[in-house]
């Protein structure tokens, strides 16, 4: 039955290249969770084209809009505010889900919110785990960031480590490429790994010099390059497999080493991931056994809430809305937006 105070979040997402769109109510009941994704448009390019994600994104917001309220049952009346990302991502692409957003939120009157695309990764841990509440940290592993993130509360966060070069998604891009596999590389590393042995080759788990909690994996990437041209002119068979299972393995144990690590130093009970690289099989297994063994409780996404989605969006939104968080119709794409920053 409808409660008065029910709040329901239109949610929309265009960062990279996924047009999406969703309906959330009071924070953590998807309604609706529709997504149109570009990636055998980019597959044909070996990545994501820019161009082409935004043109993509003006074909599709109105028809993923209109599915979101069609599948949530509701119609823009019902909603109370329209949420949507605004920054980190690709100009163009961000552009045309807050310039659709904009439209909404002018046109009926509705309170809009900008949302950080971060802070939406990190949400996405709250639909369905009900009972996770901050403080708690939290990795977030995507295409294009690989930040250690201490939440604090809703809307309240600290970096507490990031990359210093490649983002852990863009590493299993680049080797993915590197031994054939196209594009997306993450998901096929993660099925090739299974016929793979991950102690095979040794390659790196890289340190940064003064820092415990930062990461870099354009050493990792060389090596993998380095020991494929190796084997070239040495004329010795590679085994794709056990490369795709030992890169994935140099890449999962710095993650696990590092966050765990970070936990313990900041005293965090609760632990997260977030972001495409979440999705993996193995890394999800790994932060387990981790966790498990540390007496720390585990949070994670499924696959589906881990990669680019509006129900993120929708619940990121929807903290940010009951917190009095509001943007004008001057808000616009933030390509570098940093997280806590407005
Ligand atoms: O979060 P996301 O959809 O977009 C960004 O915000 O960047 O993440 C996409 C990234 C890609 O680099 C993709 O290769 C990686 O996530 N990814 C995976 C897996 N599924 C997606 N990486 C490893 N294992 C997977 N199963
Ligand atoms: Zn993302």
């Amino acid at each position: 039955m409808e409660k008065r105070e029910d709040v329901r979040i239109l949610a929309i997402e265009s960062s990279c290249d996924e047009t999406a769109a969703s309906v959330v109510q009071n924070g953590r009941q998807v309604l609706s969770n529709i997504i149109s994704s570009q990636i055998d448009l980019h597959t044909l390019y070996g990545g994501v084209v820019p161009e082409i994600a935004s043109r993509k994104h003006i074909e599709k917001m109105n028809q993923v809009i209109e599915e979101a309220l069609k599948e949530a049952g509701v119609t823009l009346e019902d909603i109370t505010a329209i949420a949507v990302t605004y920054g980190p991502g690709l100009v163009g692409a961000l552009l045309v889900g807050v310039s659709a957003a904009k439209a909404i939120a002018f046109a009926t009157g509705k309170p809009l919110v900008g949302v950080h695309h971060i802070e939406g990764h990190i949400s996405a841990n709250y639909i369905e785990n009900k009972q996770l509440e901050p403080p708690f940290a939290c990795l977030v592993v995507s295409g294009g960031h690989t930040h250690l993130v201490m939440v604090k509360d809703y809307g309240e966060y600290e970096i507490i480590g990031c990359t210093r070069d490649d983002a852990a998604g863009e590493a299993f891009d680049k080797v993915a490429r590197a031994i054939g596999l196209g594009y997306p590389g993450g998901p096929k590393i993660d099925r090739l790994s299974r016929d793979g042995n991950p102690d095979a080759v040794k390659f790196p788990r890289a340190k940064v010099d003064g820092s415990d909690y930062d990461f870099s994996f354009s050493g990792l990437k060389s090596a993998v390059l380095n020991y494929l041209n190796s084997c070239e002119m040495k004329g010795i068979p590679v085994n794709n497999a056990d490369v795709a299972a030992s890169f994935q393995k140099a890449v999962i144990d710095v993650l696990v080493e590092h966050s765990l690590h970070a936990v313990k130093e900041y005293g965090f009970e609760k632990f997260a991931i977030a972001g495409g690289v979440a999705s993996n099989s193995s890394l999800r297994a790994a932060f387990e056994t981790a966790c498990k063994n540390q007496k720390i409780a585990f949070f994670h996404p499924s696959p589906i809430f881990c990669t680019d989605n509006a129900a993120m969006i929708g619940v990121a939104g929807y903290y940010e809305y009951i917190k009095g968080t509001r943007s004008g119709y001057d808000l616009n794409a933030i390509p570098n937006l940093r997280l806590g920053e407005r």
